[in-house]
């Protein structure tokens, strides 16, 4: 950890008051502009946004997807990485009220109409688009740009590493196992050092349907029983069906093998997919694992040492994993802006071959990465494949069974896994655990029953698990941050703490001592924004409801400067109030929204934040106006700036 050697940062800014307005709040001196909203055209072949704008599913393919979330920043040329770049962009799931206004809603009667469900599958899914600073500021996006595309949940992708090709995911579709169509419900992002982007499946079980011959992952991770969750499927019944385009959202086996129906379809998802921002081409890495996956973010990169990404399962008591390369990283495999270069080839080299890990947390302060390899020992003694009964040699299977068999090797179940953050001077991770409505004192072992009405209801090993030392508080509604340091980003152990405790100023539970300038509450988004030389910024935002935080604010962003992390590897304890004092809320946003999605220009100067479901807004291309009167609400992103051009937060 060299955080010793950095100068120190201080926030330049006053910390703001919570905000319960349609408006985006920022700071005295600080502009906040709308740019690319849900629905903006991103060509001419299609009529661009209007109040009265009725979508099909052409207008929706070429514009701007709903409901924005994880998003990262691609540079075009080196000298203008800060003022013109591909933004990509997931676009997580739609407000079918918003989308079918114009109508009065979306027809809810079985069978759906084909050509609504194929827009709701195009508002899905990641958006690609040019976008660029003019000289007095303000962003635009630059429209019919070569760069601007939609991968959608109709997209067809491949699939890359164990899981590929194997028994598991024949379906009629491909009959080799060796792609499928679309990705779905893309939560948060992340982006790896060869100049690709990481998008990260979270919610898609509740978009199938099985209704016999379930597998124990779709009991898991929660396929549903009766109905997806907007219904898809039935369009099947209304005769305009293409190429099983919606029957295969219904699982249930139909034909006398995989190959002749979708029963293996949404053993297709729930990968990290990686997309080239500068082609469109797109693979779902199925060597980091299966599951609900929030984001991806890679550790520090050191030459000659293997690759490393973290990602987390955002589910009650479900888990954190590391996904360690074999290849050890070479630097002449950085973004090579405008050169020839293979980036998938490379994605290939570095993802596809490795070692799946999950976390335990031990009540001393130190914590294990537990492999999960056919091969592994068990806690109970045999391996890994043998308690999941499998083959011996079986990678494939494993994967498909992600969370059991982090079950089985002993892995700590955590308040809801979201976003990591890593600090890449000193390799610190950041792992915000957003709450947990199932957590109390003693635990109860699980009885599961898919009820198929709470996508996040998936206590699958605990009914409700037992707090533990990373997860202290029973029915945590407010969440915490935790961090962690290990030796090298190879290393099988680590020394962790509590960052931050989420708390309200009224009640009993503020264990980190909050204040009226900084209280929050289930923290979910997370940026390290690195200074050379310097002490960098955590950026956390929120995605709250319900509870004292909600009643004082919306959600909101707040910024930290992180004090080093304290090695206290016998005593895991919350980081001194003292050390944390600096934390202040730096913007909050309109009525019914999270805030999500982030990232800071390489020269400080503006940060780009998303804007979630908000309910009546935006109703002008400044954020921060508050809407009067009633406007069809759209997710968006917002560029914050200072009104001088200087850098942001400091
Ligand atoms: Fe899509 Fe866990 O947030
Ligand atoms: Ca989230
Ligand atoms: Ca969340
Ligand atoms: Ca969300």
């Amino acid at each position: 950890n060299d955080g010793s050697t950095k100068q120190p940062l201080t926030l330049g800014f006053d910390a703001i008051l919570g905000s319960k307005t349609d408006a985006i709040v920022v700071p005295p001196g600080y502009t906040a502009q709308i740019l690319i909203p849900w629905g903006t055209a991103l060509n001419d072949s299609i009529s661009g946004w209007s109040e009265s704008l009725a979508f099909t599913p052409t207008i929706q393919e070429n514009s701007v997807g709903m409901h924005h979330d994880g998003m990262y920043h691609f540079p075009l040329a080196e000298d203008t990485a800060s003022s013109n770049f591909i933004l990509a962009l997931n676009n997580e799931y739609i407000d079918q009220a918003a989308l079918w206004e114009p109508q009065g809603g979306p027809t809810t009667t079985s069978p759906r109409p084909a050509d609504e469900v194929r827009t709701e599958i195009n508002a899905h899914g990641v958006t690609l688009v040019e976008v660029k600073k003019a000289s007095d500021g303000s962003w635009s996006h630059v429209e019919n740009s070569p760069y601007n595309r939609r991968i959608t949940s109709a997209t067809e992708i491949g699939l890359a590493g164990p899981v590929a090709g194997s028994d598991y995911v024949i379906t009629k579709y491909s009959t080799d196992g060796t792609k499928t169509r679309g990705t779905n419900n893309n939560c948060a992002a992340g982006y790896t050092p060869w100049g690709t982007y990481l998008t990260c499946e979270e919610n898609w079980p509740g978009y199938f349907v099985k209704t016999a011959s379930r597998y124990n992952d779709d009991d898991r991770l929660g396929i549903e029983s009766s109905g997806g969750r907007y219904g898809w499927e039935t369009a099947a019944g209304d005769g305009s069906e293409v190429n099983d385009e919606f029957g295969r959202f219904d699982a249930t086996p139909s034909g006398a093998t995989a190959a002749d129906d979708y029963r293996n379809e949404p053993r297709t998802f729930g990968y990290i997919v990686e997309i080239d921002p500068y082609t469109g081409e797109a693979m779902k890495r199925t060597h980091l694992g299966r599951f609900r996956h929030e984001g991806c973010w890679p550790g520090k990169l050191v030459e000659g040492e293997p690759v490393v990404f973290y990602s987390s399962h955002d589910s009650r008591n479900e888990y954190i994993y590391k996904f360690v390369s074999d290849a050890v990283w070479s630097a002449s495999d950085a973004n090579n802006v405008g050169g020839t270069y293979d980036r998938m080839a490379i994605g290939s080299k570095y993802m596809d071959e490795g070692t799946l890990y999950v976390a335990k947390f031990n009540a001393d302060g130190t914590g294990e990465w537990l492999p999960l390899t056919p091969d592994a020992e068990t806690p109970a003694g045999g391996t890994l494949a043998a308690a999941l009964g499998l083959a011996a040699d079986d990678l494939a299977g494993v994967i498909i069974n992600t969370c059991d068999a982090a079950d089985i090797m002993g892995a700590t179940p955590m308040d809801r896994p979201e976003w990591g953050a890593v600090d890449p001077a000193s390799g610190d991770v950041y792992m915000t655990l957003t709450n947990n409505s199932k957590r109390t004192a003693e635990g109860v072992a699980a009885t599961y029953t898919n009820s198929g009405t709470d996508i996040d209801d998936l206590g699958v090993g605990y009914a409700t698990a037992p707090v533990n030392a990373p997860n202290p508080r029973a029915d945590n509604e407010n969440g915490q941050i935790i961090r962690w340091q290990e030796g090298t980003a190879s290393s099988t152990t680590f020394e962790w703490e509590i960052f931050v405790f989420g708390g309200a100023v009224t009640g009993n539970d503020n264990p980190s001592g909050l204040t009226e300038l900084n209280q929050f509450a289930s923290p979910d988004g997370l940026f390290y924004d690195q200074r050379d030389g310097e002490e960098g910024i955590l950026w956390v935002e929120t995605d709250n409801g319900g509870n004292a935080v909600a009643d004082y604010t919306n959600d909101q962003l707040l910024a930290v400067v992180p004090s080093s992390v304290s090695g206290n590897s016998n005593s895991p304890s919350v980081v001194d109030q003292q050390d944390q004092s600096n934390l202040k809320r730096f913007a909050v946003g309109p009525n019914g929204c999270e805030i999500t999605g982030i990232f800071t220009t390489p020269d400080k100067t503006a940060l780009f934040i998303n804007v979630q479901h908000p309910g009546n807004w935006p109703s002008s291309s400044d954020a921060t106006a508050v809407t009067s009167g009633t406007v069809r609400p759209r997710a968006s992103t917002v560029v914050i700036q200072k009104a001088d051009g200087g850098q942001v937060g400091v």
